[in-house]
């Protein structure tokens, strides 16, 4: 497909880049721009803006940017000629006649396209057949509404072995491209293919963007040798847990209430957007993937899990909740009576019951020790150190320190177990989670970070110059309280570890954290242990994060280029030179950070 440049203007023109923007980010009103969190990184204030007048975009954070065109080939990862037709289709702007073998995205293409035509024919089956009468009538003695069942594309694939094969030749689709949509499976034993689906109610899978990417197939009455779901397989752009059902329909909701909720099953999220609760989504009875919470994160930072009180949904629940934690998400957890999805409880109860109970979500923490007492599990000191070391676990994967702590202070005071005990419990944690001891320079990047900060609150004077040496603001990513340090001792503004502490002044919740870093420190730190060591494994480890950070991004830089046909070779330098310094790097570091502590003392 080869379109005009005068084509690509008037698409640019047309495209309002903050409406398009929108669907995946929300933006706020902030002077003269738009903000919001960046998509393409991991981050928590908005360094993301948007200028509609210029029609640009630009995050401060990792460096992205470019127009609307630029914005869709990035988030959709797709090709220019793709991000063109996306966008001139959502604009009504007609383009040259597709051509399948001119794109770049011929498969892609080929694969939308044959799940569309599939959809369209499970909904006339539906619809226009009787056995899809018979199917119908079985939505509706459910209480699925026409309209839901229209706005989730709901089908009926017949119970044959031919029905979408018929309807191929019917309209000249190539069986090839049936089966690798994954609609159609080759037969072993003879020559041909047969239906995947047979026989069942048909839930379209879409993208963000609303494209039908998979299919969801349910048995009608339950049999014993049947399962109750088949899916479609992996295709090149269906992968699982990479996708979750209803996100297109539910985006503008979640957007508006700035909260999402995650249910297990495709009847759930019908059932809840049927009664006004348009911010739900489901994980495809899957368990939550990092890759799915990454992409929820993009829509708002509040999870509300809404599970099956059985003990596979609450397994799952609590698998879900460190999962969020790890992508910087927060967490609130309803759960249903035993045996009662969130389908059958707004079936049986009402709209006004659910909302409380969505209402009456609690945290994470409060959830996990009702769990614990209804068992009546947490009644000895045994029990209840156990529990403590549980919910850890789980916290561990909090990765902003002060929401961490925060999270410590409330464990130890609704167990009852001293906030300094589990503060080193959660320190041990680390070192273990990271296969070595305290001194052996394995630290997690995290944990290295606060590391660091005990030493400058050990001694100021004398770890400042070692370690601001060697790190500055580039390499501080995930501690808020060492980057403010850092910056006010290049200002000059912290002179010894009491400055630290009075810098925080305002700040109870910082300063309860640093305090309680000091009595980790006492606790854990024993004589013996070699500080210098220590102090340049952390380096060392903070160091190689950046390095490795820089190697992906210039990585990902020299695929977008190669897109666009620009000429690589000099990021391709670049990458080898990154990747060429990387060696020896620990060992060179090491001994350059030994021998400043050494001049320094
Ligand atoms: P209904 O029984 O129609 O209300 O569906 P449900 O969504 O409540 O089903 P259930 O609670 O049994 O399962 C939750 C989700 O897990 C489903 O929506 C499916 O996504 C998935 N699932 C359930 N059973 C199967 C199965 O046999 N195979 C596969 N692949 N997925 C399943
Ligand atoms: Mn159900």
């Amino acid at each position: 497909m080869k379109v005009s440049e005068e084509k690509i203007q008037q698409i640019r023109d047309s495209a309002d880049i903050a409406e398009v923007i929108s669907d995946y980010v929300t933006l706020k009103k902030k002077g003269k721009s738009l903000m919001g969190l960046c998509p393409f990184h991991q981050e928590k204030t908005p360094s993301f803006s948007v200028d509609s007048v210029k029609g640009l975009y630009h995050c401060f954070g990792c460096g992205a940017g470019g127009d609307v065109f630029n914005f869709i080939m990035e988030i959709e990862n797709v090709s220019f000629p793709e991000a063109v037709k996306i966008l001139a289709e959502r604009y009504g702007i007609s383009l040259p006649q597709f051509q399948m073998d001119e794109t770049s995205s011929y498969e892609t293409e080929i694969l939308y396209y044959t799940n569309n035509t599939a959809k369209d024919f499970f909904i006339s089956c539906l619809f226009q057949t009787r056995a899809g009468a018979n199917a119908l009538n079985y939505i509706k003695q459910r209480g699925f509404t026409s309209e839901t069942i229209h706005t989730f594309n709901i089908g009926y694939a017949p119970n044959r072995w031919d029905g979408l094969i018929l309807m191929a030749k019917r309209s000249n689709l190539p069986l090839q491209h049936l089966e690798k949509a994954g609609l159609i499976i080759k037969r072993k034993d003879r020559e041909g293919y047969y239906d995947r689906f047979r026989g069942r109610i048909i839930f379209p899978i879409s993208n963000r963007t609303g494209k039908v990417i998979g299919f969801g197939g349910r048995i009608i009455k339950e049999r014993k040798n049947q399962p109750k779901y088949i899916n479609s397989p992996e295709t090149l752009i269906y992968k699982k847990g990479a996708q979750l059902y209803g996100l297109d329909i539910a985006k503008e909701g979640i957007r508006k209430r700035d909260r999402i909720l995650l249910v297990e099953g495709y009847t759930d999220v019908m059932r809840l957007h049927q009664n006004e609760f348009d911010n739900a989504v489901s994980t495809l009875g899957t368990a939550l993937t990092e890759k799915q919470a990454q992409i929820l994160a993009r829509y708002s930072k509040n999870v509300t899990l809404l599970f099956d009180g059985d003990s596979a949904g609450l397994k799952a629940a609590l698998r879900g909740v460190d999962i969020l934690f790890k992508t910087g998400l927060r967490v609130t957890i309803a759960l249903l009576p035993k045996g009662i999805d969130p389908d059958s409880f707004l079936l049986a109860k009402s709209q006004k019951l659910m909302n409380e109970y969505i209402e009456s979500a609690k945290s994470f923490v409060d959830f996990h020790l009702q769990q614990l007492q209804t068992r009546g599990s947490l009644d000895s000191p045994q029990t209840k150190a156990e529990a403590a070391k549980k919910l850890l676990d789980t916290v561990s994967h909090i990765r902003d320190p002060l929401e961490r702590n925060f999270y410590i202070k409330d464990i130890s005071e609704k167990i009852g177990v001293d906030e300094r005990f589990l503060h080193n419990l959660q320190l041990r944690k680390n070192d273990k989670t990271d296969k070595n001891s305290f001194n052996t320079g394995k630290q997690h990047p995290e944990n290295a970070e606060d590391i660091l900060l005990i030493f400058l609150l050990e001694n100021f004077i004398k770890w400042s110059k070692v370690i601001f040496d060697f790190i500055d603001e580039k390499d501080i990513i995930s501690n808020s309280i060492l980057l403010t340090i850092y910056k006010d001792y290049s200002q000059h503004k912290i002179r010894d570890e009491n400055d630290i502490m009075d810098r925080f002044t305002a700040n109870p919740e910082i300063k309860s954290y640093l305090t309680s870093l000091i009595a980790r420190r006492k606790d854990t730190v024993t004589k013996g242990e070699d500080y210098n060591n220590l102090c340049a494994d952390c380096i060392i480890t903070i160091k190689k994060r950046n390095k490795k950070n820089r190697i992906k991004r210039c990585q990902e830089q020299i695929r977008k280029d190669q897109k666009y046909n620009k000429d690589v070779s000099q990021l391709q330098n670049e990458y080898f030179k990154l990747k060429k310094e990387l060696v020896g790097f620990t060992k060179e570091m090491k001994d350059a950070v030994l021998k400043k502590i050494e001049k320094n003392s």
